[in-house]
Formats: C-alpha cells, structure tokens, sequence
C-alpha cells in the first residue's frame, strides 16, 4: 500500500511529504494541496504545499550538491542510477498502485510504466557513461592559416540545476526521463511533480534516496503551479528546464532566462491512410493509438485522414473493435478508464457537441458518467469541426474522409501541432514522400504514433515543442561543451 513498508518515511500523518535536503520534510505552510482520485472523484491523497521558501532552499542545496557531484567519477554516478533502476523495478507495485489511484491508469499499464521507467534509467547509465565518456580532439592546421600549433580537447560538462517538470499522464516515466539523464551528466535535479500523480512521483524519488544519492542533489517539491511555479521557472539559480505537458509550456519559454529549454507540450497525431493500405493492420494501430490510457497520450492517434475509397471498409474495421474495448474501474484493468479529471471531461464532451452539432457521424451514442467517458468514433467529421483541429485528450476519435493523398497532407499541416504523424500504405516510396511531407517531429511507417523505445530521438515541431528528447540527445542537451586548448611552440621552435 502507498506510503506504508519501505515508503513509510515519507508521509506524516496523512500528508505525503517533500524531499529536500536528502531528507522527507513537512511545510510550513501548514497547507496541502488534495489530489482527486478521478474514478471515485473523492480526496484520495493529500501532499504538502510547499513555500517558494522552501523551494528556494531546495534549489540552494541542489547547487551546492552539484558542484561535488560533477567531480564524481562517471562510473560511480551510472553505478548509483544502476542501484536506482534495481530499487524502482523492485517496488513496481506500490508505486503502480498510486497511478492506478492518481491518474487512473489501467493496472497492468502502470506497472509497466514503472518498469519502463527503470529500464529507462539502466539504459541512460550505460549510453552516458559512453557518451560523456568521449571527447573530440582537433589540431589548428586543418584550418587555412594556420601551422599545427594548437591543440583542441572538447568535453562535455554539466549545466548546473536542471528543473524537470513532466505530466500527469507519465508522472513517474517522464520524470525519469528527465531524472537519469540529468544526473548521469553531472547535475543536479529538482522535480516538480505534477498534481495528479505527484504521491507516485514521490514514492519513486523515494527509489533513488534509498540507492544513497548525495544528500541535496535531487528534491521534490510539490505544491500549487499558481504559488511555486514561476518562482521554480524564473529561478535564477535553474540551469536547464525540462518540461512535458500542455500550453503553460509557451508561457515558460517566453519567461525563464537564457538556459537550454526541452519542451513537449502535446500534439495533433494525425494518421494517413492510403488505398493500398493494410486495413486490418490500420484498424488495430489506430484502435491502439486511439484509446490506450484512453486517449490520453500525446502521441495518441488524434484524427484519422482516410482516403474516400476505403472508408468504409476501415471504419467498419475500427468499429468492430472499439466496441470490444472494456469500460471502467483502472483496478479491473479495463481498456477505457476515467479521464484525469472532470474539467477534461467536460472540454472533452464540448468538442464532442461541437461535432455532433455540426452533422459528424456518430458510430456510437455518446456516454459519460462522472469522469468516464464511453470510447467514441466519429466518421465524416469536416475540418470545421473543433474536433478535427484540437486535441481532446480522450477516448474519442475524428475521422475525416479524403479525396487526395495532398489534402490529407494539408490537413495535418494545417496544425498548430507537429508532434508525430503516420502513413499507411504497402509502398516505401509514397511512404517516404508522405513523411518527408508531414510537418511533424515524426512520421512512423505502418504504425501508431509513439514515443519509445525510450532511446529513439524524440520531438515535436511548431507548438509541439523545443529541442528533441530520447535518450542520447537528453544527455547531449543537459550538457555544454567544454575545450582545452594546448598552445604549443611555434614551429622556428620545434625540434627537427
Ligand atoms: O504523452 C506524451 C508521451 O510522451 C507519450 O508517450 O508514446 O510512450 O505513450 P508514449
């Protein structure tokens, strides 16, 4: 159970405390913030809220622990992220059961996000201690002018605090996403957590406090966006900001200092089918796309763009199985779970009026209860309809019939988004063409949008983010470059 065994520490009373200091700490704002669990919509657990005070010193201590932890042997840093790894894939359950109560996330998901997230974690030990582990060395004779007088060591150094702020929807993977590669470059890390999902967030900092990590080079503080979080982004002493999440991403890069920016901030995935496509393979992935955690992925299939003559035929197909998908609790693992909260609900359901309003073909009747909303497919949706352009962030899926391969292509570039795309089609060649067309980070070939394995380069384009995720390029943007030069005798001077 949460908070209970190896996790007892970390709650007081029956308010999860923040980690700072290497040590499990109470406000002194006497204040929490509640978290709702979104199927029984009732107060489930309570973290604390934390000062800007108290985020302050939590910042103050991360810079001090960094400056140590930037001369700690690469291999000792990857050995402790090893240990972190182990710790968290042993207490998959306890922390999977806290998404499961946070963010509704069907059972077998969340454990597998955690488990996810520890592979995650091993993986970006090993690439770092390979990555960081090279530099690149330059003589100056390469370079018109010049005799071979100097030599050019570069090296990658860390960039100080880095500040991860990731989403409800991977409160523990997206955390650890920004957590390992952070630290594997030698800096230092203050997590704030997302509300919903924030008690998992602190059970699996709690992982990494039991691997023995040095006291102040990772916090989590929780508390209200509206109290610490400017205070968190404009905070002088933050070297690096990575962020997953929604529009407040805009907001912060127009706000934080001159730092290195990773932003995700969501996508209008749109999925082109072509005549030739496998319609079966199509109907799965977008079933699979569509739906999972019901919808609420940013690389979830947001609109699919069908070619007119083949319509039919897939709609059918993707119909067949929607109506199989389970509907209900995340304890029993069903397919469609609540949405994380009831304002998502309803923006979801006014995007559904919209489309029903407006004449978009409903393959179901429309249902909700509380958070939960019945999977829906909606056929002959026109460009005009809000749900053709915006991103429900739910179980509900726009098909638009079209009559060109081009008007497919235009309809996804007409996106404020370009996160990830995809094409179906059994031809290579059209295939490259369309992904060379779509204006998106990404374009997957016969297959849903997604953003694993965790090693693949990851990003969006236009509002779809800054800078690009995955692994290696995680590490490679939390770092700078650092050159030696040796000057060496002119040559009158060189012996021979
Ligand atoms: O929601 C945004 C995530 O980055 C999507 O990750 O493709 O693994 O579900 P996923």
């Amino acid at each position: 159970m949460a908070g209970s065994g190896t996790f007892a520490e970390i709650i007081g009373g029956d308010v999860f405390n923040y980690y700072s200091d290497g040590q499990w700490n109470k406000s002194s704002s006497g204040k929490f913030v509640p978290i709702i669990n979104p199927t029984s919509r009732k107060i489930h657990f309570k973290v604390q809220a934390c000062t800007q005070e108290e985020v302050n010193k939590a910042i103050e201590s991360a810079k001090v622990a960094q400056k140590l932890w930037a001369k700690t042997p690469l291999w000792k840093r990857a050995e402790l992220l090893h240990k972190a790894a182990a710790i968290l894939k042993e207490h998959k359950a306890p922390i999977a059961e806290c998404l499961v109560k946070e963010i509704a996330k069907p059972a077998k998901d969340a454990v597998t996000e955690v488990v996810r997230s520890g592979d995650l974690v091993s993986y970006c030990a090993e690439e770092g201690v390979r990555f960081l582990g090279e530099g690149k060395f330059l003589v100056s004779d390469s370079f018109p002018g010049n005799e071979r007088t100097k030599y050019c060591l570069t090296s990658k150094i860390p960039l100080g605090v880095v500040l991860a702020i990731p989403p409800f929807n991977y409160p523990v993977n997206l955390a650890v996403s920004k957590i390992a590669p952070a630290l594997i470059s030698g800096n230092s890390i203050v997590l704030k957590p997302p509300t919903q999902g924030a008690v998992a967030a602190l059970h699996m900092v709690h992982c990494f406090h039991l691997a023995g990590f040095p006291k102040g080079l990772i916090s989590c503080v929780t508390g209200k966006g509206s109290e610490i979080g400017d205070f968190l982004t404009m905070h002088p002493d933050v070297s690096c900001i990575s962020f997953t999440g929604g529009d407040t991403g805009i907001a912060i890069s127009k706000k934080s200092a001159m730092i290195p920016l990773q932003m995700e901030l969501g996508g209008k995935d749109a999925c082109i089918v072509l005549e030739d496509a496998d319609l079966d393979l199509v109907a799965a992935n977008i079933v699979k796309g569509g739906f999972s955690y019901s919808g609420q992925r940013c690389t979830a299939v947001k609109v699919a763009l069908v070619m007119k003559s083949v319509a039919d035929t897939l709609v059918k197909k993707i119909n067949d199985k929607v109506i199989k998908l389970t509907v209900g609790p995340p304890e029993d693992d069903c397919d469609i779970t609540p949405v994380v909260t009831e304002s998502s609900a309803n923006f979801i359901e006014e995007l559904v009026m919209d489309a029903k309003k407006k004449g978009a073909t409903f393959c179901q009747e429309y249902k909700r209860e509380g958070n939960l909303i019945w999977p829906l497919l909606m056929d002959n949706v026109r460009p005009d309809m809000r749900i053709a352009r915006e991103e429900p962030f739910g179980p509900v899926l726009p098909v638009i019939r079209i009559n060109s391969v081009e008007e497919g292509i235009l309809h996804c570039n007409a996106s404020n988004f370009g996160l990830q795309g995809c094409v179906f089609t059994k031809d290579i060649n059209k295939a490259i063409l369309v992904s060379d067309a779509m204006e998106t980070g990404t374009v997957q070939i016969n297959s849903a949008p997604a953003r694993g394995p965790d090693h693949f380069p990851f990003q969006g384009l236009k509002e779809s983010g800054i800078g690009s995720q995955g692994i290696t390029n995680s590490i490679n943007m939390m770092t700078k470059v650092k050159t030696t030069i040796i000057n060496l005798p002119t040559p009158s001077y060189t012996m021979g």
